[in-house]
């Protein structure tokens, strides 16, 4: 098994690029079953979740072969196996996003469920809920989805937001499945999420009907079918954001390219409570900070707010403030695997239920830490670069699923980290 050996503290400092969005890519890549033919997809990032994504489409039927300069050609002009299977759903929970599509496209699938994993467990209650309204018979057998619509999906008006606000691929699910829906299908509560406003542009290219896009109620007229297509996926936020807790950590200068700040308002809004400066610029910004890090609250929440996704690396962060810091996760009440692994930096933090009290105390000490899902790993990436000392961060498969070439980047911009094999 590998890990990082990063020895900190370092300054980063020089220009960083932004790969394609791994949450947009995952989802459209689902969305090119809906059209025989093939689509292609530019700027899809080199990951282990995207590859996972790509064998799931091979077992349907697709062929899946990549270009020059992360190009993903998806060929669905046969889909003869409309079946997710355990031994590939279980390593990526994203899987469960083929549901709507094949739904719409064979009028019969079988996905396994998702297993739970490190941040908590992800139900698919809302996913149900808006398929069973557009008329598909759903129901479990022996841990598997199965939803059928032999006579095809009727459009309808769906409330579609649970206990937790707004779901991602909930939306997503429903939205793919009501473009080939009879007649229009209104969805309220509906996430907002940059990524779902790339997936319902990436489909209106192909022909659907969709309006209301980035907002909470999205109008789908339905077509009889629609056409494969072109499309470049939108910067990925979350790791832009990551390089922008990395220069604030570090106390460096990045130049973030291949970052659409306008997906990222809440972010840029506390890097600048906490004193970051954040200047835009063209296709990016440039994120420096010099002197004290002012302590502030977090809450997370859906799209436009704080994305969970940043919390735990917003939480090292918080780690050298000036003061005591409450962080409130609100999508994912238990996502803080990341806290046990900051102690043993000599964080002082505190979590009460879905709350993190951090006391800022201005020092992380290097320590053998474990990564234990995507976004906890990349803090104690960010945690080890600015602790003095050698910090270990084993199992970095966690890193490898989200962060294309992570320590590449970062080392080229004056991080020291080597991959190790253990
Ligand atoms: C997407 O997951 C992202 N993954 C997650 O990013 C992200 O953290 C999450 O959205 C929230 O922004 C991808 O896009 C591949 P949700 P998703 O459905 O869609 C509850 C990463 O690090 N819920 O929006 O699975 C759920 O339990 C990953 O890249 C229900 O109650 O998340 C959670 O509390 C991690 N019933 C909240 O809604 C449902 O049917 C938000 O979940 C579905 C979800």
């Amino acid at each position: 098994m590998q890990h990082f050996r990063i020895d900190g503290p370092c300054r980063l400092n020089g220009d960083i690029e932004v790969s394609g969005s791994k949450n947009a890519s995952l989802p459209i890549m689902a969305a090119a079953i809906l059209a025989p033919g093939k689509s292609i997809l530019k700027k899809v990032p080199n990951l282990v979740d995207i590859s996972l994504c790509g064998d799931l489409l091979e077992e349907l039927g697709c062929k899946v072969t990549r270009g020059p300069l992360n190009e993903m050609i998806i060929d669905a002009s046969v889909i003869d196996n409309p079946v997710g299977a355990y031994e590939t759903v279980s390593k990526l929970r994203a899987s469960i996003c083929i549901l709507g599509p094949l739904l719409a496209r064979c009028g019969k699938v079988r996905v396994s469920l998702p297993g739970g994993c490190a941040i908590g467990f992800r139900p698919i209650d809302l996913h149900v809920r808006g398929l069973r309204a557009l008329g598909a018979d759903i129901s479990m057998e022996y841990g598997d989805v199965v939803a059928e619509a032999p006579n095809g999906l009727v459009g309808t008006e769906i409330f579609l937001g649970g206990s937790f606000g707004s779901s991602v691929l909930g939306t997503a699910n429903v939205l793919m499945a009501a473009t080939l829906a009879k007649g229009t299908t209104v969805i309220e509560s509906a996430a907002c999420e940059p990524e779902i406003v790339d997936l319902a542009n990436f489909l209106n290219k192909m022909g659907a009907k969709i309006s209301g896009i980035g907002s909470p109620c999205l109008t789908i007229e339905g077509v009889k079918e629609l056409h494969p297509v072109g499309h470049e996926v939108i910067p990925d936020r979350i790791e832009a954001g990551t390089f922008m807790a990395a220069a604030a950590i570090t106390r460096g200068e990045l130049h973030i390219n291949n970052c659409n700040l306008s997906h990222m308002l809440a972010v840029v809004d506390k890097l600048r409570q906490i004193g970051v400066t954040v200047e835009p610029v063209e296709n990016g910004c440039v994120v420096s900070h010099e002197g004290p890090i002012r302590a502030v609250n977090i809450t997370t929440q859906p799209h436009p707010g704080f994305p969970t996704d940043l919390q735990a690396q917003f939480m090292a962060l918080l780690c050298l403030a000036d003061g005591n810091s409450i962080i409130v996760e609100k999508v994912f009440p238990n996502r803080f695997m990341h806290v046990a692994e900051l102690s043993r930096m000599s964080a002082n933090v505190t979590k009460e239920g879905s709350i993190v009290i951090v006391s800022g105390q201005g020092k992380l000490v290097a320590a053998p830490v474990m990564a234990s899902d995507l976004r906890a790993s990349a803090t104690l990436v960010l945690a080890g670069m600015v602790a003095e000392g050698t910090t270990i961060v084993q199992r970095i498969y966690h890193i490898d699923r989200g962060y294309e070439k992570l320590e590449v980047k970062l080392n080229a911009v004056g991080a020291n980290i080597i991959r190790e094999r253990a």
